[in-house]
């Protein structure tokens, strides 16, 4: 049994997240975990809300709520759509636990001892006009590097270099507009990052199956330029982790607290003590720790291609400086952007589909099969209401839906609700089995592999196999002249009901469950051998007929989407 720690990046607080963001990790995240769960193997998969920075202040400021207040409330909100989704997070942290907040103490301290911080005299931007100091993120202007004017002082969207606000040509605040903004001395602390570049250079090195995507953004901004700089990993602000040295005070570091990125990551571990305390004293450090037992652990995290540099750099900076044995990250899958009919998802513009709104109009599992069938794997992808009336149509409905359903309908019909005996195998079934043996085996290879939209694929040419067989066997024929044999096609087609359960779930759980309980079975085990598989259920077993799995989308449905969502959200 194989061990898998898997996290997923830890969605921002301040409000509900756009189906760009769920394809973008929390869902093929899951897909993965489920896959892996199926297959018997050990998951630990952990997800958390990320709620320090100004982002959070200024949700927390508009919504008339002190921000503890408001991130306990959008925890809980999150979470709540996230299970609406069937995310199957072994826990849900959050990034403010007291968990973390010693976790990230502590590892401040240990770079500290190890000489990897210094303190640094900083100008930072003050803004006459919003009477604060303004966070990296909320001063905008005009990127150095690729000239996008609408760069965040924290990384341009755009090319994904990581910036310092003084690097923005013409910049403003992003809370006001005003460009009424002075530079101002504070101390501030810096993780010495250059010192470890050589470290992170061989670890990546040494993840010699990363996707290009992922190590080339890495290697980029380790070799380009001025290569890897020391970053700010404190700020004046009141929200946050309060700057401690372990367990001990910070002179001069009064009132500051760690940077939101220098504590998000952090969380992946804190998460894990999250769920061993609220699990009642689980082990968590053996997911963890290479000296306490996790170095059979096979980590993987999800992330778009925006978070890369952090987790291939950052991250790793503190957890190499640490001097302890944690886990580092096995393999990184990232993502491209998934857009919004001709244009961006966007959270600030409200442009889009928001998580809650998509379970309004239809369960979970048909957003889930588009999203992971369109996942923006190896480039950017297009949400149109077009797409996804056709995916979901010809996919779920005409391809399993209507196999479902004909199966159990004709043999209820004609053979009464339990699995008809009669007849063997033969030819015809022995080369389904053979072509269904094929496509198991790279499907498996696909999923194992992470190939998201490959995997869908196979996944839906398995469905079709059994819908071509039902075509070319023609059981509601056979049954004129041979009931005998009509019966064995259509106890094969029972049985391909529940391989397709167990092979469906981790793209579409809600279905499957649906499935599997129409066939009476509980927990169907993930297939060694097709042949076994198919003929798992015998004759004489009840089931019933399932509702119908999928309604397609109509065009009026459609037209009538496509209008309300063109808009922005209130
Ligand atoms: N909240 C960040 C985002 O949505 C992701 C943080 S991931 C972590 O882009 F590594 F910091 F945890
Ligand atoms: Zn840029």
């Amino acid at each position: 049994m194989q061990r898998h720690l898997i996290t997923s990046a830890i969605p921002y607080i301040n409000g509900i997240k756009h189906l760009g963001n769920l394809i973008g990790s929390q869902l093929p995240a899951d897909l993965y975990a489920r896959f892996q769960r199926a297959r018997g193997n050990e998951v630990l998969f952990l997800c958390a809300t990320d709620e320090h920075g100004t982002p959070a202040e200024l949700a927390a400021a508009k919504a008339g709520k002190p921000v503890a207040e408001y991130c306990a409330e959008m925890h809980a909100v999150q979470a709540r759509i996230a299970d609406g989704f069937g995310l199957s997070f072994d826990h849900f942290g959050r990034s403010s636990s007291p968990q973390n907040h010693t976790l990230t103490q502590h590892f401040a301290g240990r770079l500290a001892d190890a000489g990897l911080i210094s303190e640094v005299s900083e100008k930072q931007v003050y803004s006459n006009a919003d009477g604060r100091y303004l966070p990296d993120r909320y001063i905008e202007g005009t990127c150095p590097n690729c000239a996008y004017d609408k760069a965040r002082g924290d990384q341009c969207e755009n090319c994904t270099k990581q910036l310092d606000p003084t690097d923005l040509i013409e910049p403003r605040s992003a809370i006001s507009g005003s460009t009424d903004l002075e530079v101002r001395e504070t101390k501030h602390l810096y993780l010495r990052q250059s010192a470890l570049k050589d470290d992170l250079d061989a670890w990546i090195d040494s993840k010699k199956d990363w996707p290009v995507l992922t190590t080339s953004i890495a290697k980029k901004w380790l070799h380009d330029g001025d290569g890897l700089q020391d970053r700010g990993i404190t700020r004046d602000l009141d929200w946050g982790i309060p700057v401690r040295r372990g367990d001990a005070d910070w002179p001069g570091m009064e009132g500051k607290v760690f940077y939101v990125w220098f504590d998000a990551p952090i969380e992946y571990i804190a998460c894990a003590g999250e769920w061993a305390d609220a699990q009642d004293g689980a082990n968590w450090e053996r997911w963890w720790r290479t000296d306490k037992g996790a170095d059979d652990v096979r980590y993987t995290q999800f992330m778009g291609k925006d978070n890369v540099p952090f987790h291939t750099l950052s991250f790793p900076a503190t957890i190499l400086g640490s001097g302890e044995p944690w886990k580092m990250v096995d393999h990184l899958k990232s993502f491209n952007y998934l857009n919004y009919d001709g244009g961006q998802f966007s959270t600030s513009q409200g442009r889009g589909i928001f998580m809650d709104q998509a379970l309004e109009l239809l369960p979970a599992d048909y957003w889930r099969w588009w999203l992971l069938s369109n996942c923006p794997e190896t480039s950017d992808s297009e949400f149109t209401w077009e797409l996804f009336q056709q995916g979901v149509n010809k996919d779920l409905a005409d391809v399993l839906g209507n196999f479902v359903s004909r199966v159990t309908k004709f043999c209820r019909s004609k053979f009464g609700e339990a699995v008809p005996s009669g007849g063997s195998y033969g030819p015809r079934e022995d080369a389904l089995i053979a072509d269904l043996d094929a496509r198991v085996a790279r499907y498996m290879a696909m999923m194992e592999a992470m190939e998201v939209r490959k995997s869908a694929q196979e996944l839906r040419a398995i469905w079709a196999a059994g819908n071509e067989y039902l075509q070319a066997a023609a059981p509601w024929s056979t049954i004129k002249e041979d009931t005998d044999t009509a019966a064995m096609q259509i106890r094969l087609g029972l049985n391909l009901i529940g391989l397709y359960a167990v092979l469906s779930s981790p793209f579409i759980p809600g279905a499957s469950k649906q499935m599997a309980d129409a066939l009476g079975m509980a927990d169907i085990p993930w297939p060694s051998d097709i042949r076994i598989a198919v003929e798992a259920i015998d004759a004489g077993h009840e089931f019933s007929v399932p509702e119908n799995l999928f309604a397609k989308i109509s065009d009026e449905d459609r037209a009538g989407w496509e209008a309300r969502f063109a808009g922005i959200r209130s």
